[in-house]
């Protein structure tokens, strides 16, 4: 109601002042009735949705608590790559523990991506990453995570890096002697007791000779059991189920903490979203020409729909395999489904804070790769785009203005599987940097230091 008297309002000063602007014929609103409804459909960006499989995503201590677990190396186990050794984008030398936290690779200073990481190239934790890592903006909107979709909540998504032996390379038993050791009454707080499993878990898994420093004392990832790291010896294999049980308990907690925190990592209010709501002058004119691009003749919105500018499906937009750490194939969705139908810790899951709602949400997936769904990769959020280079899952493509082209080409003419969706747009130079024009005023309002700026850590 407001809105819409603000824009009568304002429409009727700009007819007011025509005649003294002469020429200035763009300062009638540049689209017509159909157009202003599709443009709504853009803005503004509404609340984060609810995530029922998290009963602390909007307990503001665990997002307090999340920020920290967030920007703390100290959840992370040796480097691998000798990579690492080299600086500035290398994290140390080979077996340097302690040195990757998500804020290295999703920093807050460089759109929550990975800058170290050049077009062309993935991303370095303790090794290389086969896909480049994408923004954190938004990423509470999402219905699925990850390029392929194999999670399905934010807090489940925040448990797979921490694993991955060239993201943190960590073990969760490790962590939870981390947040025992340094977090506790902030995490019981938030959380309630520690299991007792925690308090022993030195006994438990201590062996005599630790091969890694004594800051990383224990493997506790499953599969690790007779661990080469570990000296041979059984470690999270080795726990009682009711051990285990208890140490992913406290896993659970920390991803479910990190979401809480990243539901505030928000990419809002943009220039666009000042036009949409009405004021005419927030963008410049070649913005709006490129934004009736952007729905009409280069179709964009076909799949980047809807305010978070996604239609959170996955499609093959012919990105060619290429870049120094690609693996030669990837299928994305294809192997995204199965693995997210099969993981413990989706939203049908022991660790689900709604099961009936989780199970609803994963129904018609099979838990055997699909060929439909080969080569494809989820529709990525273009707010705040202008910062979160470089571009698409293979980090391949350095500027917008070579984003335009890609499309205007129609993808890849090979080196993907699956099938492209594009066809060639036919698009001029002028109309393509009219796209550009559109894309760079979607960049958000400034976040708070309280969201952006790294916490004090507990010692
Ligand atoms: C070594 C770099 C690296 C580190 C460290 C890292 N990530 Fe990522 N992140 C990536 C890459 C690469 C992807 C994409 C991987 C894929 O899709 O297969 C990704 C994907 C994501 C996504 C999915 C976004 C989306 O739109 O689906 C989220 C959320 C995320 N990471 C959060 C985190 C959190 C939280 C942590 C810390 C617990 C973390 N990341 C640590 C590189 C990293
Ligand atoms: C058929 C669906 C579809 C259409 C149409 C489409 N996109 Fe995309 N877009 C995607 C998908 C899927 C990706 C990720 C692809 C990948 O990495 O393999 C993507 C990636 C991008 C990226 C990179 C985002 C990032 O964070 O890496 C930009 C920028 C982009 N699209 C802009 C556009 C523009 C501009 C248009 C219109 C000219 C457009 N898209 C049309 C589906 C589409």
């Amino acid at each position: 109601m407001h809105e819409g008297l603000h824009r009568a309002l304002a429409g009727a000063l700009l007819l007011a002042l025509l005649p003294a602007c002469g020429g200035g014929g763009d300062r009638v609103s540049f689209f017509n009735t159909e157009e202003w409804a599709v443009l709504r459909t853009l803005s503004p960006l509404p609340a984060v949705p609810a995530d029922p499989t998290n009963e602390f995503s909007e307990d503001a201590a665990a997002g307090d608590l999340g920020r920290k677990y967030y920007f703390d190396p100290r959840f992370s186990g040796p480097l691998v790559d000798p990579a690492n050794a080299v600086p500035p984008g290398g994290n140390g030398a080979v077996g340097t523990v302690g040195t990757i936290s998500c804020s290295r690779c999703h920093n807050p200073a460089t759109g929550f991506t990975d800058r170290r990481s050049v077009p062309g190239n993935t991303s370095l934790g303790a090794g290389f990453t086969g896909r480049h890592a994408p923004t954190i903006y938004n990423v509470a909107y999402n219905t699925w995570f990850f390029w392929d979709g194999r999670k399905d909540s934010l807090w489940s998504q925040a448990l797979g890096p921490t694993m991955s032996p060239v993201e943190h390379n960590g073990n969760r038993a490790q962590f939870a002697m981390v947040i025992r050791d340094h977090y506790k009454a902030e995490h019981e707080a938030v959380f309630g007791p520690l299991p007792a499993t925690v308090a022993a878990l030195d006994s438990i898994l201590l062996f005599p000779t630790p091969p890694v420093p004594p800051d990383f004392p224990a493997q506790g990832r499953p599969g690790d059991s007779l661990d080469p790291l570990a000296g041979g010896f059984p470690a999270y294999d080795g726990l009682t189920a009711q051990e285990k049980r208890d140490v992913d308990t406290v896993f659970v907690h920390f991803g479910k903490a990190i979401a809480a925190y990243e539901r505030r990592v928000l990419s809002t209010n943009s220039a666009f979203d000042r036009y949409v709501a009405g004021n005419e002058d927030a963008i410049p004119t070649a913005a709006k020409r490129g934004l009736k691009l952007f729905f009409g003749k280069a179709k964009c919105s076909t799949c980047h729909s809807g305010p978070n500018l996604t239609d959170g499906k996955f499609h093959s937009i012919g990105v060619s395999q290429s870049g120094p750490s690609i693996p030669a194939g990837d299928d994305g969705r294809m192997n995204g489904i199965p693995t997210v139908v099969a993981d413990v810790f989706n939203g049908k899951g022991a660790f689900s804070a709604d099961a009936m709602a989780g199970a609803a949400k994963l129904a018609g997936l099979g838990s055997t790769p699909d060929p439909a769904q080969q080569g494809k990769f989820k529709t990525p959020t273009l707010r705040s785009i202008g910062e979160t280079g470089p571009y698409m899952h293979t980090g391949a493509i350095a500027s917008l203005l070579e984003v335009v082209a890609f499309y205007n080409r129609g993808g890849d003419p090979g080196g993907f599987s699956g099938t492209n969706e594009l066809a060639p747009l036919g698009l001029s130079f002028a109309e393509m940097q009219d796209l550009v024009a559109f894309l760079e005023t979607l960049e958000g309002e400034e976040l708070p230091a309280s969201v952006t700026a790294p916490p004090v850590l507990p010692p």
